[in-house]
């Protein structure tokens, strides 16, 4: 009895002192968690509670006449009959900087070859560069460093080579990626409409081309409407961290949520969505610089949500191995490595190493080591493993 009594009175006691511990770490860290946890439960609730955000569309309409100032800028390089004539599967657009060069030349020989797409997997896929204009600073440090030749000029060269960029005379910079998303909308609408799908990639995308094409191929035959794929962030809270790159002030987007929208890096939709979100862009406000959740934005206006594919990468790279080339879509964060990549992931082999029942158990228990592991962030989930 007395022993069961001092035993009930630790016992609180280590309660107690739990209690405070508890309460004590949650006063320090308040900050961090009220910007990571609390932003996120209550954007998730949202998201799955009141699912309706049909008021953001309402506030945000404005007149067209205002809505123009963010897509009439006049083209400074614009190769208009990329497209003609020809039956395009996919008019692909990657958003590059102007100093990018060398990232534009690997595109070009390795994923984004024209050439090796039309002879080797027998469709037409048009790669094209959407380019701001050049920053005054980056001019003056190009004068210096390629012996004179202004970046402007470097450029118009470079287009005259290979007529794939595409410019617009808006300032090339972080903060106006969503001009360069209705860039790639509007160019679509008007230049090459019968394109079967619009895709949109980061520069440091890896695509694998054949995967892609395979799949892209297959809907096309399905004849799929309304489609918009890629990595799904769903009900994600606006950051309101100033030192955040991603940082949203109240005044540009009061709600605790964003609609569902694909990451930047690489999405595709199909043609019928680029006709939808093109008229969705000229009745929105597009103050909004983040670009993806821009398009989030517009496809919520036209009724549209996302759909999940598990190997669109989220903003990480794809594991380096035969299993995971087999079926790739996209992975982010290759620079250096792109022409080895591209070379390993497609290589003949892998179909066939991979295939079969020893290929397929060996595959599976390769994927979960690589994809389940707990470091492993941002690129393809665990469930990829099993699929
Ligand atoms: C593109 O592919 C073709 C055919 O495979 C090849 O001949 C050509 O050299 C490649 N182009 C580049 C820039 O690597
Ligand atoms: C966006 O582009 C416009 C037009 O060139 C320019 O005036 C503006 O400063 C740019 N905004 C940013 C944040 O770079
Ligand atoms: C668009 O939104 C921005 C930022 O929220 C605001 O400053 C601007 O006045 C709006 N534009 C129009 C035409 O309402
Ligand atoms: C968004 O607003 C536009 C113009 O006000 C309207 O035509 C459209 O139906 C709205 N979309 C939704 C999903 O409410």
């Amino acid at each position: 009895m007395f022993v069961n009594f001092r035993w009930i009175r630790k016992c609180q006691c280590v309660q107690l002192m739990t209690t405070c511990l508890v309460l004590s770490v949650v006063m320090v860290c308040w900050e961090q968690l009220d910007d990571g946890i609390i932003s996120h439960v209550k954007s998730y609730s949202y998201r799955y509670v009141i699912n309706s955000f049909t008021y953001i569309n309402k506030s945000l309409t404005i007149p067209r006449e205002q809505a123009r100032s963010f897509s009439n800028f006049r083209y400074l390089l614009d190769p208009r009959d990329k497209c003609a004539g020809k039956d395009v599967l996919l008019l692909l657009f990657v958003k590059t900087p102007p100093k990018n060069t060398e990232r534009r030349s690997a595109i070009r020989s390795t994923w984004g070859n024209e050439t090796y797409i039309q002879s080797s997997l027998g469709v037409t896929v048009k790669v094209v560069f959407a380019l701001g204009s050049p920053k005054t600073k980056e001019e003056e440090l190009s004068w210096s460093m390629r012996g004179g030749v202004d970046i402007q000029e470097q450029l118009i060269h470079e287009d005259g080579l290979h007529g794939d960029l595409i410019q617009q005379d808006f300032l090339d910079s972080f903060y106006n990626l969503t001009l360069k998303l209705i860039l790639q909308f509007h160019w679509m609408h008007s230049r090459c409409a019968h394109a079967r799908f619009f895709m949109t990639a980061d520069d440091d995308v890896f695509i694998h081309m054949p995967n892609l094409v395979n799949y892209l191929q297959d809907l096309s035959n399905r004849g799929v409407t309304d489609f918009w794929v890629g990595y799904v962030h769903r009900g994600t809270p606006p950051i309101r961290r100033k030192d955040s790159k991603y940082y949203v002030p109240f005044e540009m987007y009061p709600w605790v949520s964003y609609p569902d929208y694909t990451a930047g890096s690489a999405y595709v939709v199909s043609s019928d969505v680029v006709d939808k979100i093109y008229q969705a862009t000229l009745t929105l406000n597009a103050s909004l610089y983040i670009d993806d959740v821009f398009m989030g934005i517009c496809a919520n206006a036209v009724g549209l949500s996302p759909q999940e594919h598990i190997y669109f990468s989220g903003g990480g790279k794809a594991p380096y191995h035969w299993c995971i080339y087999n079926q790739m879509m996209t992975s982010h964060g290759h620079v250096e490595d792109i022409y080895d990549l591209w070379k390993e992931a497609t290589h003949p082999q892998v179909k066939q190493w991979t295939s079969g029942l020893t290929g397929g158990l060996y595959c599976t228990a390769v994927k979960i080591a690589l994809l389940c592991n707990p470091f492993y962030v941002n690129g393809y989930p665990c469930k990829a493993a099993f699929l």
